[in-house]
């Protein structure tokens, strides 16, 4: 029994998953780190009071019957009150003294920053680059591009319900609150590509609602935004003539053409993408006219209409204008 209980103890690190897009403890950022570092101190400290727990029942239960009282006192003293005081105490202080890193977006609405506003909507998120003076630059949706080495403030609202952002690899997370504005701040120190959830449940598809996360070499960045403003939604003539035909432009916009729908994703340069669907399904064709074909039956709740009805062909053509959108 002895060896099971050794082996699991050893095996439980292999458990963990440490690292991924999505993990808190293989952060990217400033409060990611902070609050992985808190963690592994926590754990720490929480092994040693296991110990010490553990050792002290062992060395009950063995000397049954043969504890003297002064003995017995000295125990509860140093065991059950000095010992965790300490360990408990500094871990404490250690977390109040880290917590100002980890929480500065306490310190303003981010002014002065780089702003990107962003609203959680049922199940997808509008995001909009601002200029300096406020005004919106271009809109996208379900990614979310940032510099390396800078601080980015977040403006952060909904619609419709509660929703919450995080991007676990860059620390957050925050409420996105219907009649609210909240800021987050948040600085990517690592280049990568990297995925953001909903953290507030808010209906059937709670749990399809993802997004990316692309934190770039600034250079890049820089020809990222400069390609998005003059985005254009040019391309396949017949598709677009089919996408507007169908109604799709009543809820969505895209550059440069007719669409000027503003109730569903913007879908200017939807071809870049990493996925369909707020991170639902990948971004080939195929799963564009899945998605077109069965929103509902991919997301459950969603709000667009199926397009079952249309002829194949005719899906199959929108999906490829879409994915063609540069
Ligand atoms: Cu939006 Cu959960």
């Amino acid at each position: 029994a002895a060896k099971a209980i050794l082996s699991l103890i050893l095996l439980c690190p292999l458990m963990v998953s440490c690292s991924g897009v999505q993990s808190v403890l293989d952060p990217a950022g400033r409060e990611a780190a902070g609050v992985a570092t808190l963690f592994f101190a926590m754990l720490i400290g929480g092994v040693v009071i296991w110990v010490g727990v553990v050792a002290v029942l062992f060395y009950a239960a063995r000397k049954k019957n043969a504890h003297s009282e002064a003995g017995a006192g000295r125990l509860i003293l140093w065991g059950g009150a000095v010992m965790p005081c300490i360990i408990l105490g500094a871990l404490l202080s250690y977390a109040m003294w880290l917590m100002p890193n980890v929480r500065p977006f306490f310190s303003g609405g981010g002014e002065g920053l780089r702003q990107i506003d962003v609203t959680g909507e049922q199940y997808w998120w509008r995001v909009r680059y601002l200029d300096p003076d406020g005004s919106v630059a271009f809109e996208t949706a379900n990614e979310i591009r940032m510099p390396v080495g800078e601080r980015v403030a977040f403006q952060l609202t909904s619609p419709d319900v509660i929703h919450s952002f995080w991007i676990p690899v860059l620390g957050g997370k925050m409420d996105m609150i219907p009649g609210r504005r909240n800021v987050l701040t948040l600085e990517g120190d690592k280049p990568g590509s990297y995925r953001g959830v909903c953290a507030e449940f808010c209906g059937t598809s709670h749990a399809l609602m993802g997004f990316t996360v692309e934190v770039m070499e600034k250079p890049a960045y820089d020809a990222w935004l400069a390609s998005r403003r003059s985005a254009s939604g040019g391309g396949d003539a017949e598709g677009l003539a089919l996408f507007l035909k169908h109604g799709c432009s009543a809820c969505h916009a895209i550059s440069g053409t007719e669409a000027r729908g503003v109730i569903g994703p913007d879908l200017t340069a939807f071809g870049e993408r990493g996925s369909v669907g707020a991170g639902t399904l990948g971004n080939t064709t195929a799963d564009i006219a899945r998605f077109l074909r069965d929103p509902a039956g991919i997301k459950p709740g969603v709000r667009m209409p199926h397009y079952n009805m249309l002829p194949e062909a005719e899906t199959d053509r929108i999906a490829q204008y879409l994915k063609g959108l540069r």
